[in-house]
């Protein structure tokens, strides 16, 4: 029997992995998507009665990777760069020379300008040069690694030397093989975009609506969300895809990029079908062409094509230009522009008070994504420069991971009866009357419009708190926009300090809706965790105006605590490189105000600790400068930047002559060699952390 109940479990498992493939790779299944749950199912039910007999290759273990702590650094053994760009023109356009200019230019060349394929392969130039063109996909760059054919580990792009570990998510995306057929032996690095299923992602949206939840602005930004989740469950269940594009390290045997892409589906990756080969430049013109007609109705964003010369050996004739490889070309559409019914403005509450219009749309599809609202930005644009009426014909465009935007009115018989779009008399949030402010004396026209109820308007509150809150500032992970708004509905939180104050409420949020014990915990372990985040961050968080993150990191290193901030005269502020005068005054005024001082107060009684930078900025390491590579033990690469420049150290990318020490981590790479090359001295996490003055 178990031998029988052995071979059940091989044939389903074999069986479903061919089904994953002929599903996500070769866009052809066999069986209704039914007829694969009800042999999921069955795999689940042996395995869950016969742990013995789950195999690491299960499809099953997709689905079972477990929670991380925190995104570990991901090192690029080769850096990932990027591309330079083209743009298809349009008419109109002053720089006009035919849509395709720049192809034919990055192929020949201009007379009056280097560049252009030809040119820089001068004799070597064959008659014909072989492209391959392919959609340009508008997802999350990775990069997988293999050894031996078995995924070991996946990242970001990052800086395109470090990004972050997200293996844990990678492994929830059924085209993500786990193993690879015929990989060649040890080490392989894959590139490839992780992407949303465009239906999928509209249904998505609309759960998350029906569920009280904010429905995500973009495909794109939803991707990098989803794999920035430290908990797989989140990803799982999400339609994401992976279509693989480049290799990150020469395959042996491939002599042209075609052929690594065939090897890379044979393997079992999936490889887009709209790629195309190409003879000469005048293919590759009609090849983008006919991409971009067929781009509407694609399950997947594009942005453009990506054009890239063939033969390998070309392209290591060709080389780099600083971050970009000269043998490729993305190539850009202009932004989806349609047509649609302006219903309604709607006057939204910052931050600090500014009220800014956004467009309420007949909802409208634009390259596949449902747009209901879009930004008008202030009432120069809307009432001057646009023009608008409540119930005009507008066209709106949108490129990429931007916020949609009304570009024009669309001019129409009968418009004159429409009521103009107008700014209201008072907030809309509080009711008090709103005041005008010139923000730039030289442009008279940019009027800001405020409403001055800084404490007492719920919309700045939340706001306010959702800054606050916000990972660029205290990153305190799950206390998102919908849970402050419940919170302060609850008269839970009304200002920072509330936050550190939630833990004598554990049972009252536990029985909160669609809260519970353990995401309870979770909350209150992040909000503890946030209590040592640095001083300048701290300074971002508390709103004070005109300070963003350069002005906050400059404040932090010249002062080192917060009181020292808080009681800093203007002209001590004026005087810190890089502050300027009205900041100077700004920052002032925000720390004489009584209630500013009394909250950062309660903040540091409760706890937080808005930490100083590591040393003193004359520290030892004034003016070395340091470069970092591969993996530390336990700090992040934000972390050792930071302390290096806390300590008055400069980092920098690349390994010269003019470095002082190369602080290497596990898997170092070139930069490594070339240090070594230049004699410049290695050192690790413990050598960077005794040249700190830290005791080891
Ligand atoms: S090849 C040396 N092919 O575009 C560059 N990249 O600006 C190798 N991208 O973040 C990249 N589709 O992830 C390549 N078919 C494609 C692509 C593609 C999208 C992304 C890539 C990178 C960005 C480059």
């Amino acid at each position: 029997m178990s031998d029988d109940r052995r071979a059940r479990v091989d044939w389903l498992v074999a069986e479903l992995n061919r089904h994953n493939r002929l599903y996500h790779e070769q866009n052809a299944p066999e069986i209704p998507d039914w007829e694969y749950d009800r042999l999921f199912r069955e795999l689940e039910a042996i395995e869950a009665a016969h742990p013995g007999l789950a195999r690491p290759d299960s499809p099953t273990r997709r689905v079972g990777s477990s929670p991380v702590a925190e995104l570990r650094p991901f090192a690029h053994e080769v850096p990932m760069l990027s591309l330079q760009n083209g743009y298809r023109r349009e008419e109109g356009d002053h720089t006009w020379g035919g849509p395709y200019e720049d192809l034919l230019e990055w192929e020949r060349g201009k007379p009056e300008r280097l560049g252009g394929l030809r040119r820089q392969l001068g004799e070597d130039a064959p008659a014909t040069i072989h492209y391959v063109v392919e959609p340009k996909l508008d997802g999350l760059a990775m990069e997988l690694v293999y050894d031996n054919g078995k995924l070991v580990a996946g990242g970001t792009r990052g800086d395109g030397e470090t990004g972050e570990d997200v293996t844990h998510n990678l492994l929830t995306i059924a085209s993500v093989p786990r193993s690879l057929r015929g990989a060649p032996e040890g080490r392989l690095a894959v590139r490839g975009e992780v992407l949303f299923d465009l239906g999928g992602f509209e249904r998505m949206n609309n759960e998350r609506e029906a569920r009280g939840e904010k429905r995500f602005e973009n495909p794109r930004n939803a991707a990098a969300g989803t794999m920035r989740q430290l908990d797989p469950e989140l990803a799982r269940g999400r339609p994401l895809m992976f279509f693989a594009h480049s290799a990150g390290e020469k395959l042996p045997g491939a002599a042209t990029h075609g052929e690594v892409l065939d090897r890379f589906a044979a393997m079992g990756f999936a490889v887009n079908p709209l790629n195309r080969r190409c003879a000469g430049i005048e293919q590759v013109i009609a090849a983008v062409a006919e991409l971009e007609a067929r781009r509407a109705d694609l399950p997947y964003e594009i942005d453009g094509a990506v054009v890239k010369v063939d033969d390998l050996a070309l392209q290591g004739a060709l080389g780099f230009v600083t971050r970009s490889p000269r043998w490729a070309l993305a190539f850009k559409y202009p932004p989806a522009k349609v047509h649609t019914r302006l219903n309604s403005v709607l006057f939204s509450v910052g931050r600090t008070g500014a009220v800014t219009p956004v467009a309420q749309l007949e909802p409208v599809r634009v390259g596949g994504v449902t747009v209901r609202n879009a930004s008008l930005h202030n009432e120069h644009q809307m009432v001057r420069v646009l023009g608008l009426r409540l119930g005009d014909t507008v066209e709106i465009q949108r490129a990429g991971d931007v916020i949609p935007e009304v570009v024009r009115v669309v001019p129409s018989v009968g418009r004159d009866g429409l009521s103009p779009a107008a700014y209201p008399e008072a907030c809309p949030d509080c009711g008090h009357a709103l005041v005008r402010e010139l923000s730039d004396p030289k442009k008279p026209e940019m009027v800001l419009i405020r409403c001055p109820n800084t404490l007492g308007c719920p919309a700045q509150r939340l706001a306010a708190l959702r800054h606050f809150a916000a990972r660029g500032t205290m990153d305190i992970e799950g206390l998102g926009e919908k849970l402050l708004e419940l919170l302060i509905a609850r008269g839970f939180v009304s200002r920072p300090s509330d936050i550190y104050r939630l833990h004598e409420r554990r049972e009252e949020l536990v029985a909160l809706d669609r809260m519970g014990a353990l995401s309870v915990q979770n909350l209150l372990d992040a909000i503890e965790a946030s209590k040592q985040r640095p001083l300048e961050r701290g300074l971002m968080a508390l709103g004070v105006p005109s300070v963003g993150e350069s002005t906050a990191k400059d404040l932090a290193r010249a002062f080192r605590g917060i009181e020292a901030v808080m009681d800093a005269s203007v002209e001590a502020l004026d005087a810190v490189p890089g502050i300027a005068e009205p900041t100077a005054v700004g920052i002032r005024e925000f720390f004489a105000d009584a209630r500013n001082r009394e909250e950062v107060e309660r903040l540091c009684t409760l706890g937080v600790a808005f930490v100083p930078p590591a040393a003193p900025a004359s520290a030892s390491l004034g003016g070395k400068t340091f470069v970092l590579t591969g993996t530390l033990p336990t700090l992040s690469r934000d972390q050792a930047k930071a302390m290096i420049e806390g300590a008055g150290g400069k980092v920098s990318g690349s390994v010269s002559k003019k470095t002082d020490f190369l602080v290497a981590g596990t898997e170092a790479g070139s930069k490594l060699d070339r240090a070594q090359e230049l004699g410049v001295p290695v050192i690790d996490e413990q050598g960077l952390r005794a040249l700190l003055g830290e005791s080891t």
